[in-house]
């Protein structure tokens, strides 16, 4: 039975629709209130506010729980790979034997930028971050196919072929941006190669010797892409849909997602964890020195790594990093004494009031980052692996507001604080 909410507002009363999501999700639909009452709702960063309806992804924060198209996160970690979980979460569901073959062959025909772009490589001063390369090229690799500057909103008849061209090029990309920093030559991907062993080899390799690539490395990072590959409205992928809401292509709403990814608050948290652990390690503080400071507000410091908007719970992605951290810097044989730091910063802030009262619990970011150090992914090239990972969510979103007929542009309202009718005073008679 679909039930009303009702509000009472300057002695009128009103009835507001609710909705049910398919998990039991409540929500009071506002959608006519202002038309109906000329009021707005106000949510501060989006806290309470569902923005859409998706079917993509569910999670339940307060039990820690993680699906893709309403498969666990921990059966497609254990079973899936990267590249199957991307075409789950894009087209909805798993693909058969036909389809997967298709999807790898266009990922495969796709893989080679456009050979001009590495003009626009030679353009970025060496130093440059990665992520803001990554952004650039993206937007800039839209730029070198006619029909995706023609792009026509929901009647695009290459979609496939532009997502695989995204989520094989990305990866592309983000090698080169590496190797550009590093005034290293550009190594091309291989044919035969999988997607992650591909990248890697892009990577690491040198026009002399193709670098050795170890199946548990492969595994590792393909785990990293998989478990980031979507997390419904966060901040990247709603700015992704925000953009792609005024029928942008699916280029540009994506390099937007790649900035909105950057921040230390967001993707760029898995850095700041490292250089957090790092400076711990410098210090020889054991811990306990940082953590007072992240609970002190005015010490501009926070345990990164720790607390999330939407988990109120151990997020189950940080519980499978957590093992496969262990697993693969035992497999190489590394001793990393930012893990050990680690540990015991978790240990410490789960058995602290400050951390359990506010349930914050260690998130996607905190294990990560020591498994990218062990398999040689430099700092800075972190988030990229976050934005590699995310991309199919990304798509995910942007394809599912695409096939919406009934689609508007993203326009929230704001209550405005500022003066009151104000007049225009001549420079001369201004204080
Ligand atoms: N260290 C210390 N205090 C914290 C932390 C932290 N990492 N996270 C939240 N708090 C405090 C916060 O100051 C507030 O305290 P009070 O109630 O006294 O004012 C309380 O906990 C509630 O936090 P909030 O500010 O309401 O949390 P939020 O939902 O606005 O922000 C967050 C979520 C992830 C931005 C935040 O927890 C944070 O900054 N964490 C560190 C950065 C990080 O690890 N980000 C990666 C998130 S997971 C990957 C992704 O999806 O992007």
């Amino acid at each position: 039975m679909s039930k009303e909410a009702k509000l009472e507002l300057d002695g009128k009363s009103y009835t507001l629709p609710t909705v049910t999501g398919s998990e039991g999700e409540k929500a009071v639909d506002v959608s006519a209130l202002r038309a109906t009452t000329n009021y707005i709702t106000l949510d501060d960063g989006y806290g309470n506010t569902g923005s859409c309806t998706s079917k993509i992804t569910f999670i339940d924060g307060d039990e820690g729980i993680l699906r893709y198209r309403g498969i666990p996160i921990e059966e497609l970690a254990e079973k899936s790979n990267f590249i199957e979980t991307a075409y789950l979460i894009i087209y909805g569901d798993l693909p058969n034997h036909a389809q997967i073959k298709r999807f790898s062959d266009l990922l495969t025909d796709n893989q080679f930028l456009h050979e001009d772009m590495k003009f626009h490589f030679q353009g970025f001063p060496s130093g440059a971050h990665p992520m803001a390369i990554l952004s650039a090229m993206i937007n800039a690799a839209s730029c070198y196919d006619e029909d995706l500057m023609r792009w026509q909103w929901g009647k695009t008849k290459q979609f496939d072929v532009y997502v695989a061209r995204l989520i094989s090029q990305v990866r592309t990309i983000a090698a080169y941006s590496y190797r550009k920093s590093k005034g290293l030559p550009l190594i091309y991907p291989k044919q035969n190669y999988k997607y992650t062993a591909n990248f890697l080899h892009m990577m690491f390799s040198n026009p002399y010797e193709d670098f050795e690539i170890k199946p548990e490395v492969v595994k590792a990072l393909d785990l990293i892409f998989l478990l980031h590959a979507d997390h419904e409205q966060n901040c990247s992928t709603s700015t992704v849909r925000m953009v792609a809401s005024s029928q942008a292509n699916l280029f540009a709403s994506c390099a937007a997602g790649v900035c909105a990814l950057w921040g230390p608050l967001h993707g760029g948290a898995n850095q700041s964890v490292i250089e957090m652990l790092q400076q711990i390690h410098r210090e020889g503080d054991d811990g306990s020195k940082f953590i007072t400071a992240a609970k002190d507000k005015n010490s501009g410091r926070k345990l990164m790594g720790f607390g999330h908007r939407v988990y109120k719970n151990y997020d189950p992605r940080a519980k499978i990093i957590k093992v496969a951290c262990d697993e693969v810097l035992s497999k190489l044989h590394i001793t990393d004494p930012l893990l050990d730091i680690a540990k015991r910063l978790e240990e410490s802030a789960l058995n602290d009031s400050y951390f359990v009262e506010r349930k914050l619990y260690p998130n996607v970011d905190f294990y990560s980052g020591i498994i990218m150090r062990a398999i040689g992914i430099p700092v800075e090239m972190f988030t990229v692996m976050f934005a590699i990972g995310r991309m199919p969510g990304w798509i995910a979103n942007y394809k599912e507001i695409m096939d919406e007929p009934k689609s508007r542009i993203y326009r929230p309202r704001q209550v405005y604080t500022g003066k009151t009718i104000n007049h225009y005073v001549p420079i001369h008679d201004r204080k």
